[in-house]
């Protein structure tokens, strides 16, 4: 391939040019690239994203010739979208081969045999890696809203969807991610853990699960730990240090006022964009709502 470098991720042919999620992720950013895009430094040495989900972001960053980024490292707390994001772009034949048949399978069938597959598939206990992130993207694509979601035990509980023709397997966009994950590093773990290395020169996007706006109004059930004020102030604390070292952050959340209260001061610039919410528990906090944008 054209001007693919091995040893950076300076990746100018086309095939990255439109990579983009390959999992619907709550949260995602997509619909607010333009916006945090904008505030992003067009060069830097290593690019962190230590909340990573859909990677939205990352996608977007990597497949824009306009960003010189010459190093990537991923992180989340949830193991089954780090190992999916490492099948994808280092056995992707395997995937590919695995979740084909049960593609075929689930759209041959009518309305009662794809929910009985859906939940036939969701309590199955995967045997091997391969299996694991090919449960992960089909119970992704065919559960209702097509959103990740555990219980407190961390199984994902989430009911059938009623999507017509799910794009269960869709080999372009994976080879798109796959390509775009090439030289990338992938980390499963607490977000802390995942840039003690970065120095003045680094750039870190921090997408945390949202401060709730009220007690049943956002939507934080990623993994089986739960993030709530404690974690958000080691947030700003670990975020206090990289501003130290001089390396630059981003941080999005949500515009209530005790994080407000967190960043506001001379050491952040504070920005508020409107986003449309759709995973909310609150049918009519769905719509519009700020998000705030720390840099
Ligand atoms: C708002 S979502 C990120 C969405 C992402 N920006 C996108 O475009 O899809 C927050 C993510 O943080 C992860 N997470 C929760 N607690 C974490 C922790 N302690 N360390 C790292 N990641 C964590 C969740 O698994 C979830 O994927």
């Amino acid at each position: 391939m054209a001007n693919r470098k091995k040893s950076s991720i300076i990746i100018t042919d086309e095939i990255t040019h439109s990579a983009r999620p390959f999992v619907k992720w709550a949260g995602g950013k997509t619909q607010l690239l333009n916006a945090l895009l904008e505030k992003i430094p067009h060069s830097m040495n290593t690019y962190y994203e230590p909340f990573v989900g859909g990677g939205a972001v990352f996608f977007s960053l990597i497949s824009n010739p306009e960003f010189k980024v010459k190093k990537a490292v991923l992180n989340d707390f949830n193991c089954e979208l780090i190992e999916t994001y490492r099948i994808v772009r280092d056995e992707l034949d395997t995937l590919i081969e695995y979740l084909s048949p049960i593609a075929t399978q689930y759209l041959a069938g009518n309305t009662e045999q794809r929910k009985e597959f859906f939940y036939e598939i969701r309590a199955g206990i995967p045997s091997s890696d391969i299996e694991r992130a090919a449960r992960l993207l089909f119970l992704n694509k065919t559960c209702f809203n097509g959103l990740y979601r555990v219980n407190q035990k961390g199984e994902f509980n989430v009911p059938h969807g009623r999507y017509k023709n799910p794009k269960i397997l869709d080999v372009e966009l994976l080879t798109l991610a796959s390509h775009a994950l090439q030289d990338i590093e992938l980390i499963c773990g607490d977000f802390e853990d995942s840039y003690k290395k970065a120095k003045n020169g680094d750039f870190v996007y921090f997408d945390p699960p949202f401060f709730p706006l009220s007690s049943t109004s956002n939507f934080t059930s990623y993994t089986k730990g739960s993030f709530g004020r404690e974690e958000h102030l080691r947030l700003k604390w670990s975020i206090d240090q990289l501003r130290d070292k001089g390396v630059s952050i981003m941080l999005s959340n949500s515009p209530h006022e005790w994080i407000v209260g967190l960043y506001e001061g001379s050491k952040y610039t504070i920005n508020r964009t409107p986003a449309r919410r759709s995973i909310n528990s609150k049918g009519e906090q769905r719509g519009v709502i700020d998000e705030l944008i720390v840099i």
